[in-house]
């Protein structure tokens, strides 16, 4: 196939989305937090092509987006304490595991076979797409399994341009790392992966307590995979020092030892802002994994505090970082 259009959330090319995946085609779209490889989720064809497309493990099980509340609770069974997190964080950067409903209609490689379902309002152009098709939409990011998830159009154009017919370009992701998962079984809540909600937001929300996940939990956490998010390059954490021809990828003011001797730096965040590092941190990996080549070159990366959207942060690196 040629190369994928990439084009402007206009009017027109928004119904032009809406056709091809009401075709079951793949259609690439922006949200909040990363850009998402969309599909219509009642379409089994549909669903298969976003694995082979990613070439995704097929026990990673899909997230689902819905333009509301009403629409999850046709494929989930939506308990007080799920309806009241719908209400507080969406249209947002939270997605719900939630029992999966009989005859649901959601096709069974979107769960991986298990008995539930993660769910996701997005906020803008996905909504809208949603809203007008009237079908949820299956949506992992837009990048082949394992690398880095695009912030930009142009990111998601580069990783699957060639397999996709169509890209719209919502401009930039304000919140830039994926969102927070959250499994919800009657009143109690576990955290499955941190992402653009925060547990402090979540917390002060006044819903009880977020739950970590145990290792050997009966909640399965399937697709946390322990090397994923990797640019070409190692990645090399809490660095105090830099090392000759290492890139650096920076936060806050205080500068590493022998910073002057990166190939290159990019800092998530002069003023040490947690949020804007967040936004920042997949494009920052990318440029300064271009501009290390594809030698075997490291990114060393400063500590970022683990508090806040930090949490999330720290999370994608340690991944990035991860033996592969
Ligand atoms: O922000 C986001 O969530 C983005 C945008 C596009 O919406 N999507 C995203 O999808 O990050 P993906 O496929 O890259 O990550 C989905 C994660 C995987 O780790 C998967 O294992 C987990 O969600 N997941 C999906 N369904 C699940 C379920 N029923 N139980 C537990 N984990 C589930
Ligand atoms: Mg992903």
């Amino acid at each position: 196939m040629s190369f994928s259009e990439i084009l402007p959330a206009t009017e027109q090319n928004i119904a032009k989305a809406a056709r091809l995946l009401a075709d079951g085609q793949l259609v690439a779209l922006p949200t909040e937090t990363v850009y998402g490889l969309a599909a219509d989720a009642l379409n089994g064809r549909a669903v298969a092509e976003i694995y082979a497309v990613k070439n995704r493990p097929r026990v990673n099980p899909l997230i689902v987006h819905v333009c509301d509340a009403d629409m999850a609770a046709r494929y989930v069974d939506v308990s007080p304490l799920a309806r009241e997190l719908m209400r507080r964080f969406w249209p947002g950067p939270l997605s719900l595991v939630l029992p999966l409903r009989a005859e649901s209609g959601i096709d069974s490689l979107v769960t991986a076979g298990l008995p539930t379902l993660a769910v996701r309002c997005p906020q803008g152009v996905f909504a809208d797409i949603i809203r007008r098709i009237g079908r949820p939409l299956a949506a992992p990011s837009a990048n082949i399994s394992g690398r880095i998830s695009p912030t930009a159009a142009q990111a998601a154009a580069q990783a699957l341009g060639e397999k996709i017919p169509l890209v719209i370009d919502g401009g930039i992701c304000s919140v830039g790392v994926e969102s927070t998962i959250i499994a919800v079984e009657k009143d109690k809540m576990t955290l499955l992966r941190a992402g653009g909600i925060t547990r402090e937001d979540i917390e002060a929300a006044g819903c009880g307590k977020l739950h970590m996940r145990r290792k050997n939990s009966a909640i399965a956490a399937p697709g946390q995979m322990q090397s994923h998010y990797a640019p070409a390059a190692r990645v090399r954490l809490k660095a105090r020092e830099v090392y000759e021809g290492e890139a650096l990828l920076a936060f806050g003011s205080k500068r590493a030892k022998n910073y002057q001797c990166a190939a290159a730096c990019l800092n998530l965040s002069e003023t040490g802002n947690l949020r804007e590092a967040a936004h920042n941190l997949f494009a920052y990996l990318e440029q300064l994994d271009a501009v290390l080549g594809k030698s075997d070159g490291i990114i060393a990366v400063e500590p970022v505090p683990a508090k806040g959207a930090g949490e999330a942060i720290n999370d994608r690196l340690r991944r990035a970082a991860a033996e592969r």
